[in-house]
């Protein structure tokens, strides 16, 4: 049998298949069914800065509060704290029912509420910590710098309060995607999950309105995340997670090949069922044996541009030969 045993961000693991953040993973059963399905780990869904935000409104709903900028903070924590208790509920509880380890997800858009709750998901039993960081560059006022900024704030806050890991999930808009990433892993990252796949948007031609867009990804967008993991790779001081467009063995095979420590799914979990995990796995070694590889350690970073005799070619944007090619 393949050795399929990863160390990701200093868990150990039995292989490196994770089951993204999503709402499969919103219950005990949801992570048990997927442990039991032979995931190497599971993020939990994430729990919302907005989500507890909108708590808080409704608490505010209740209280007359004009004016009083003290009472407003004291209705605001305990929405906060509201939001929280189940989260960290369905922590302990999930910690309880499966080996496998269980990493919670906190979407932050501002630095300021999470440093403690961090902490507390660490006390509950979190193996780690994935923080979503989705700030969408569209304010032209609003330089790449001072957006960076705000990752960093947010994450040096977590990282200052907990000892468990903290991998943060970005997407693909900044600037300068590997010089935040080493940033990122020099503030106290020990992993970076690439890439979050967001909302989509979509318009109705014939309405004249905005629809959402296809929730879920197809295998083709697996490129954007396989092109930054081959090119981080043993370039940053941390762990590489590859998330988007991985729908089976193969592309499991291809982000390891590329320098992933571990691969995440979510949508093709929707699409074949949780029990997919084991048809993954299973397709995952019968490669490995094709290839006489007996551990993941022997192949993962075969492909990065760290270790290609041919660099230049990780590099290349535009197939001119091919693009005028096309008739
Ligand atoms: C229904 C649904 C809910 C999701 N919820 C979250 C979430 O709470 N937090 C998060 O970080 N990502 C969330 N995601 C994004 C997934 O974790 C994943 O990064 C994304 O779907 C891309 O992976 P895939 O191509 O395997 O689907 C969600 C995705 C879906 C489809």
């Amino acid at each position: 049998m393949a050795d399929l045993n990863t160390i990701y961000m200093g868990i150990e693991m039995r292989n490196p298949l994770v089951v993204a953040s999503c709402s499969l993973v919103n219950s005990v059963e949801g992570v048990q069914r997927c442990a039991d399905a032979g995931a190497g780990a599971v993020v939990l869904k994430s729990l919302f800065e907005e989500q507890i935000e909108a708590d808080t409104k409704e608490i505010q709903r209740h209280v007359w509060l004009a004016g009083h900028t003290e009472a407003y903070d004291y209705v605001r924590q305990i929405g906060i704290q509201t939001g929280e208790q189940d989260y960290l509920n369905l922590m302990e509880r999930a910690k309880k029912a499966v080996s496998i380890p269980v990493i919670a997800s906190l979407n932050c858009i501002t630095p300021t509420w999470w440093t403690d709750y961090a902490r507390r998901l660490e006390n509950a039993g979190a193996d780690g910590i994935e923080l979503n960081i989705a700030i969408l560059p569209s304010d032209p006022q609003r330089s790449s710098n001072e957006i960076e900024k705000l990752y960093y704030s947010i994450l040096e806050g977590v990282a200052k309060n907990v000892g468990i890991p903290i991998a943060i999930k970005i997407g693909p808009y900044f600037t300068s995607l590997a010089s935040v990433g080493r940033e990122l892993c020099s503030r106290g990252a020990s992993a970076l999950v690439l890439f979050n796949r967001f909302y989509q948007l979509d318009i109705n031609v014939d309405k004249l309105t905005l629809v959402p867009g296809y929730h879920f990804s197809t295998p083709e967008e697996i490129n954007i995340s396989l092109r930054w993991i081959s090119l981080l790779a043993g370039r940053i001081e941390c762990d590489l997670s590859a998330t988007t467009g991985v729908h089976d063995a193969m592309g499991v095979a291809k982000q390891l090949l590329a320098g992933a420590t571990t691969v995440q799914v979510c949508s093709t979990l929707y699409k074949h069922g949780i029990g997919h995990l084991a048809n993954i796995l299973s397709n995952l070694e019968s490669w490995m044996k094709k290839h006489h590889f007996e551990s993941v350690s022997q192949f993962r970073g075969k492909l990065s541009q760290k270790e290609s005799e041919k660099p230049e070619l990780y590099e290349r944007l535009q197939y001119v030969k091919s693009l005028v090619g096309i008739e």
